[in-house]
């Protein structure tokens, strides 16, 4: 299994700090999610059935073709690789590993890309995965651009997989709406955003053939009834919609501000979290780590993401936190 945020019971355990005592920030979930329904019980004691009306709620929030509602993106990063002959796959490096590491366990030939290098590899790839924003880069690739090359893979029966899990504070650079062209796969995640990633919800957005056989390999009921009400309610709330996109837009740029001041000016980020290169990473995970307050480590580069925190109180344990991992100085 690899290396993945949010893992706070294993940091309760390795640092001997009492749970409660603890800021995570290692995960790119928005730290005050959606809380509009509180699931009925019959939920949880009847089998979820299609027709409930997500699938309408999704369309309407997402503007894409008729979605697969899938147990978080995660599930359909695990099924696409199974579902093509053995191909050259380009993904993101740095980016969200889970894509590489599916599309090798599957036999498939990996070559990791600098988003630099994306354009020059495409000739030479059949499937290229991109993450926009990219995951801790936050780097983004513009929309007509990712159709540009959609069209070139696609002329030869390749595959552009558009992973848009931190997109939606931005939904004007989704391509989800061009999700019925042969080749195009979208896929998206209630995880980031709305901050339910607990309910394991996400949907794939591609032409209908690909789509039946993404739904045939995961099987029937793959989202809990609970999960799927939450959902339909959440896609469906236009109000918290807006009033999200402001605050994260608010928090990012805050917190982006705060690293600055403490020597730690982020190299990239996007509207759910910052992205800080430093050599001194191990040193300053730890030594953050030692203050209750959980980062997200990468070797290469070596870096820190940092998830928003919510609370004032929150927002005081990371600048204490951040000022007194300066006075030790631990250089940046
Ligand atoms: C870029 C990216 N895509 C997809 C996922 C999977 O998220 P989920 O399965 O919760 O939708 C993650 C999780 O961290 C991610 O960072």
């Amino acid at each position: 299994m690899l290396e993945h945020g949010g893992r706070l019971l294993q940091a309760v355990k390795r640092y001997g700090l009492p749970r409660e005592r603890w800021l995570d920030l290692s995960t790119g979930i928005n730290p005050i999610p959606w809380q509009g329904l509180s699931p009925p019980a019959a939920s949880w004691n009847r089998l979820p059935e299609d027709d409930d009306g997500l699938i309408e709620a999704a369309m309407s929030y997402y503007g894409g073709p008729k979605p697969l509602a899938v147990s978080g993106s995660q599930a359909a990063i695990q099924a696409l690789p199974r579902l093509r002959p053995i191909a050259r796959v380009g993904v993101p490096e740095p980016g969200y590993n889970e894509h590489g590491h599916r599309w090798k366990q599957a036999g498939h030939e990996v070559v990791p890309l600098a988003s630099d290098d994306f354009a020059a590899a495409l000739d030479r790839l059949d499937v290229l995965v991109v993450c926009n924003p990219n995951n801790p880069t936050g780097e983004r690739v513009a929309p007509a651009q990712l159709l540009e090359w959609h069209a070139r893979l696609s002329a030869r029966g390749g595959w552009l997989v558009v992973d848009e899990a931190f997109a939606d504070s931005t939904p004007e650079t989704s391509v989800a709406r061009f999700a019925d062209r042969e080749g195009l796969i979208v896929l998206r995640s209630l995880g980031k955003f709305f901050g339910l990633a607990g309910a394991r919800v996400g949907f794939v957005f591609c032409a209908a053939a690909v789509l039946e056989t993404v739904a045939a390999w995961l099987g029937p009921w793959s989202i809990a009834g609970p999960s799927r009400l939450v959902a339909r309610a959440a896609l469906s709330d236009r109000a918290w919609h807006d009033a999200t996109r402001q605050r994260l837009r608010t928090d990012s740029l805050r917190l982006s501000e705060v690293l600055a001041r403490h020597d730690l000016k982020p190299a990239g980020g996007c509207e759910l979290f910052q992205w800080v290169r430093t050599v001194r990473s191990l040193e300053i995970h730890e030594a953050l780590a030692r203050h209750g307050v959980l980062t997200r480590r990468f070797d290469t580069p070596p870096s820190l993401r940092f998830g928003l925190p919510a609370t004032a109180d929150d927002w005081e344990h990371l600048e204490g936190a951040l000022a007194d991992v300066r006075r030790l100085e631990v250089p940046a």
